[in-house]
């Protein structure tokens, strides 16, 4: 499968080099080539630049937003979430037309600093805006409750835990659980909660993220559905 993902942070270099390791086709898509190019410091994660990580990794293109959409077949959200409607409005229609979009991003607003609030909430999520703004997308919101390490490599913690999963198409969720499952996710760790109106329940779950993230100095930690 040829896999685009979008953002070069640290979730989209995370899944690009897992993808790539899983025998898939990667493309990452920027909204500037060369300004990501140039970049010659480390992130705010003291990761080097993306150029540098980029030359340690054979196999992995880099391209435009609408070039990454046009020649790949599933795609991945990992940008900035506030900054995501604008970026993929940079997209042919065409390119995202009947396309699965699995949307790993949250709508945190970090203007006001620590704790960041969500600019999308109670009733409504970014989830849905993308799915509203661009309804040629198949839009499946998933991973976005745990840190990148563990999207990728769940059994990095003992034990089972959640992974939720939200989208009104039944056919694109099932590829993106087969996806999850090439990552290590168990079936009975996957929650599907129905339609992207779900989307709201899983991008609310950061505030408590972002706070036992806080008061336990960890970012290996993630939520455990329990039933009765
Ligand atoms: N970090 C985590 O562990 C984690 C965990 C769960 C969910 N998430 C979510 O996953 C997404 C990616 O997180 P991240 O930490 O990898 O990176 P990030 O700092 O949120 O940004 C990722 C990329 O988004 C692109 N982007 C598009 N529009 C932007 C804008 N207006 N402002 C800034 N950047 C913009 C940038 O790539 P270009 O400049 O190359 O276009 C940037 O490198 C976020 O939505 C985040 O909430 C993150």
């Amino acid at each position: 499968m040829k896999i685009g993902i979008f953002g070069t942070g640290i979730v989209g270099q995370t899944i690009a080099e897992k993808v790539a390791d899983l025998g898939h086709e990667v493309m990452i898509g920027t909204r500037n080539v060369e300004a990501l190019l140039a970049k010659s410091n480390p992130d705010s994660y003291g990761r080097p630049p993306f150029k540098e990580w980029l030359n340690a990794r054979s196999g992995i293109q880099v391209a435009t937003l609408d070039e990454t959409a046009a020649s790949c077949t599933l795609l991945i959200n990992a940008m900035h979430g506030m900054g995501t409607i604008q970026a993929l409005g940079s997209i042919d229609p065409s390119h995202l037309s009947g396309k699965i979009l699995l949307d790993i991003a949250n709508p945190l607003d970090f203007s006001q600093g620590f704790p960041p609030t969500l600019a999308i909430c109670n009733t409504d999520s970014l989830g849905e805006q993308i799915q509203r703004t661009f309804p040629e997308l198949k839009v499946v919101k998933s991973l976005n409750t745990m840190n990148a390490n563990l999207m990728v490599h769940p059994r990095a913690i003992d034990g089972d835990q959640t992974v939720f999963l939200s989208g009104n198409d039944s056919a694109a969720k099932e590829t993106v659980k087969s996806l999850l499952n090439s990552f290590g996710w168990k079936e009975r760790e996957m929650i599907d909660l129905g339609d992207i109106s779900t989307a709201r329940g899983t991008e609310q779950l950061l505030p408590i993220w972002v706070r036992i993230y806080a008061g336990k100095g960890t970012s290996l930690f993630n939520f455990r559905i329990v039933f009765g």
